[in-house]
């Protein structure tokens, strides 16, 4: 897919794996919609990739419609959703005899509730011009079974499973999901979960965000 002018929405995008797609995918030409809760970083971000930004909660119960009518408004339509924002629950994390239903709640709310809701509001565009890509943003805690990142990795898990159904649903309709593991990345979620870490050892957001647009750019 030739990524020049295509209209992109990147959920997460004030920093870490978020920000440096949207370099990235700035480089490439692409057309982009930007979004998180905080402003200031957010804008920054904006301003060096002369994108569009909306301040929303992607887990928020109006958040997906509010994205999907600001990129209907400032890009025209989207071509490419990457469902990237992401929380990890209880900070520090902790074990499920300790995670309260609120605590898994906003987990689920943000990691698999807002991309839900916002796959469904383009989807069904994106299938009636037959082109569009979904990726969805996971990690291998979705698989592997790591004690005390419940909230997050059911979460995650969950997320898989979405992109797995919708894809089955809308097969032959012209929409691809991707589903793409970043691996561990030098970012605030990693040094929030794992603060001991050493940065050193952990991949540099903009090298694996080059490793998703090199995935887009060979898709169809
Ligand atoms: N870092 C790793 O080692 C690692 C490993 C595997 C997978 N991943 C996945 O990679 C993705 C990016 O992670 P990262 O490390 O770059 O995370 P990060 O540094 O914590 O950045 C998260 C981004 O999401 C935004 N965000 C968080 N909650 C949001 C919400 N409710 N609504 C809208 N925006 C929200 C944050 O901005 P605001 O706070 O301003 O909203 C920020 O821009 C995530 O899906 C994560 O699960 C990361």
């Amino acid at each position: 897919m030739e990524l020049k002018n295509r209209r992109v929405i990147i959920t997460g995008a004030s920093r870490g794996l978020g920000a440096a797609l949207a370099r990235g995918l700035a480089a490439k030409g692409a057309k982009l919609l930007l979004v998180a809760r905080n402003a200031g970083p957010l804008a920054e971000v904006a301003r060096a990739t002369n994108a569009h930004a909306v301040t929303v909660d992607v887990g928020a119960p109006g958040g997906a419609l509010a994205i999907a009518a600001a990129a209907q408004a400032l890009l025209g339509g989207v071509d490419v959703v990457i469902h990237n924002a992401s929380v990890l629950g209880p900070v520090p994390l902790k074990g499920l005899l300790d995670t309260t239903d609120d605590e898994l709640e906003a987990a689920l709310e943000v990691n698999l509730l807002g991309p839900f809701r916002l796959t469904r509001a383009l989807a069904g565009a994106m299938a009636l011009k037959g082109r569009g890509v979904v990726v969805h943003v996971t990690s291998d805690a979705a698989t592997n079974v790591y004690p005390t990142w419940g909230a997050y990795g059911v979460s995650k898990a969950g997320l898989e499973h979405l992109g797995r159904i919708w894809a089955a649903e809308l097969e032959g309709r012209g929409v691809q999901f991707i589903t793409f593991d970043p691996g561990g990345m030098d970012t605030k979620m990693h040094a929030d979960a794992m603060p001991d870490a050493d940065p050193a050892t952990l991949a540099r957001p903009a090298v694996v965000a080059e490793r998703l647009i090199a995935q887009l750019e060979g898709s169809s």
